[in-house]
């Protein structure tokens, strides 16, 4: 049954105020995962919905058309030939009223020293001029690498802040992740 409801709501956004002026956007995973087993909820997801609640932000999940392999070894395959050949995959739904937005809360594990290629996607869609992006990232030891530049060069006009970045099992594991950045991010 939760699997139909998230598949229902695959593409729309979850409004939690009347007008709110922040958005969470994230991408991340379920199945099985580096460190952490099979999961249901992605690392990020956790953290993205903890940010959410304390934000009254409204809620984007980035849900890829084609979705990955359930394998960890499988999509780590599929996201390198994504990422050597600066795929755009595309993903489900759209943001209706993204004007209304002033922080983007943007969040994605890093795959292979970079952001999923459909988080590019999502960026090269929407303009994020005069927007405030607030990014923050699940990792397994690499942090963010990078990531804060890369988003910068994407969406021209926007400030981008440092990203705030969690190992993927303190996501899964502790409530309090968002608290524990890890050094490396
Ligand atoms: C395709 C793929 C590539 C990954 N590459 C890296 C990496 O380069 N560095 C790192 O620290 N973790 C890497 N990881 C681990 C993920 O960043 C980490 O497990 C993350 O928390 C997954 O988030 P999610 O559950 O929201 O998808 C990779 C995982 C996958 C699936």
């Amino acid at each position: 049954m939760k699997k139909v409801m998230t598949a229902m709501l695959a593409g729309t956004v979850l409004t939690a105020a009347a007008q709110a002026e922040s958005l969470v956007v994230y991408f991340s995973k379920t199945g099985e995962q580096y460190a952490v087993g099979t999961i249901t909820e992605g690392n990020t997801a956790k953290i993205a919905k903890i940010i959410a609640e304390q934000t009254g932000s409204d809620v984007f999940e980035i849900v890829p058309e084609k979705p990955y392999p359930e394998g960890y070894r499988a999509t780590t395959d599929a996201a390198k030939t994504e990422l050597s050949q600066k795929a755009r995959p595309s993903f489900k739904g759209k943001i209706e009223n993204f004007d209304q937005y002033d922080t983007i809360y943007l969040g994605y594990p890093n795959w292979w020293g970079d952001m999923p290629m459909v988080v590019y996607t999502f960026l090269e869609t929407y303009s994020f001029k005069g927007k405030t992006i607030r990014p923050f990232c699940t990792h397994e030891g690499s942090g963010a690498s990078g990531t804060k530049q890369k988003i910068a060069a994407v969406c021209k006009g926007a400030i981008v802040q440092d990203v705030l970045a969690v190992r993927g099992s303190v996501a899964q594991n502790d409530s309090a992740a968002p608290k524990k950045p890890c050094a490396t991010g």
